[in-house]
């Protein structure tokens, strides 16, 4: 199969692409697609078959469910029971955008979608690609991220054509992404509403919502593995992950001792003969004197840091680095997430200076 890649990265959007696209996921192909998050891989969320060819397409297992991308509110109500009123009230806050809203479903959406649950995961995202994409197809669009499983996530259509070209009929690129890091995901199937991935819209901003909001305890980890011993609930975080060819080590504390730990890694490993590469701030970045170095972005913008955290770790393995030494980033709104993405990608190896 040739992937096509259609160009809808200038406004006003170039809708005989969009029909074009509408056209392959109507006839139960795939085509991937913008988000303001990451890149999605889309298929028609109703069609069995088009979800195999999901899973198939990213050499993902098919216990992992999909994300469920919707145009309207409405489309919501059509494929779940017992929708709780906190659903409403967290679409009004944050949707379109990234929160992913985790609810009992009915039969509209397929076990192939879901990975065998019983409940489906559901996300209006805040892309104008993406939202015409849904309407003009009038299909809600199953719809992971656009990766190769096990590899960062696609903040760019050259990322995605690296993964799948050859596997899918089309991607739509849209350009660079705005967040670069996955949305939120919250399960509304329980009393208390739980977080089950951390993102951009965090623990403070939902609570002024909803009120009491907790974090699955089986995502939250020490160098030890998670802190509670629980599985995580989204099967997704119980994989290791967005693991990048390189051995990835994350080093924290003071910024004069972490500049100064890290040079010194640096030194022993090139003397061992690997070849290294270096996660560094523009505030940093001169501080470093050996190895492959890059600035994930300045430590006064954070979405700076979220924005390139995939994009550099994909460098990296085109560097066919061995070893990667990173800064923390556990910065004030997204740190959370950050961390997460960038922990996972270190199988949580850490070092506190
Ligand atoms: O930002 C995003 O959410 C992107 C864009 C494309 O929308 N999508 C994305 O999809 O990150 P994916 O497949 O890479 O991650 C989906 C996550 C997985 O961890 C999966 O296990 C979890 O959502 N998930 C999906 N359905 C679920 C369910 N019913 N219950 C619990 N977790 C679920
Ligand atoms: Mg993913």
């Amino acid at each position: 199969m040739i992937t096509r890649i259609m160009d809808v990265s200038s406004e006003p959007i170039n809708m005989e692409y969009i029909r074009e696209a509408s056209r392959i996921l109507k006839s139960g192909g795939l085509v991937a697609f913008p988000t303001e998050t990451v890149y999605g891989l889309g298929g028609d969320a109703t069609d069995k078959e088009a979800s195999r060819k999901i899973y198939a397409a990213k050499g993902r297992p098919s216990d992992n469910p999909l994300i469920v991308h919707i145009a309207r509110f409405s489309q919501l109500e059509e494929i779940s029971v017992d929708l709780p009123a906190t659903a409403k009230k967290l679409a009004d806050a944050f949707w379109p955008g990234p929160l992913t809203m985790v609810v009992n479903k009915n039969k509209v959406i397929p076990y192939e979608t879901t990975g065998g649950l019983d409940t489906v995961a559901v996300r209006m995202p805040n892309n104008p690609v993406a939202l015409a994409l849904i309407e003009e197809s009038g299909c809600m669009i199953a719809a992971p991220s656009a990766n190769t499983s096990g590899r960062p996530s696609p903040t760019k259509a050259s990322h995605v054509y690296e993964d799948l070209s050859g596997k899918i009929e089309a991607i739509l690129d849209g350009g660079a992404v705005d967040i670069g890091l996955e949305s939120t995901i919250v399960d509304l199937t329980e009393d208390v509403v739980t977080i089950l991935r951390p993102g951009y819209i965090n623990m403070d901003m939902l609570r002024e919502v909803v009120g009491e909001v907790r974090i699955d305890p089986g995502i939250v980890y020490n160098d030890k593995g998670t802190t509670s011993g629980a599985r995580p609930k989204a099967p997704g975080m119980r994989y290791k992950h967005y693991a990048p060819k390189g051995d990835l080590t994350i080093i924290s504390g003071e910024e004069d001792s972490v500049v100064s730990t890290i040079n010194k890694m640096a030194k022993e490993s090139i003397l061992r003969g690997q070849k290294v590469g270096i996660i560094s701030t523009s505030e940093t970045a001169g501080k470093y004197s050996d190895g492959e170095i890059l600035i994930i972005g300045d430590r006064t913008d954070e979405r700076s840091i979220a924005h390139n955290l995939y994009d550099i770790l994909r460098q990296f393995d085109e560097l066919d680095v061995d070893v990667i030494y990173s800064e923390s980033f556990a910065t004030p709104n997204m740190g959370q997430a950050i961390m997460n993405r960038l922990l996972k990608a270190a199988g949580q190896k850490t070092i506190e200076v």
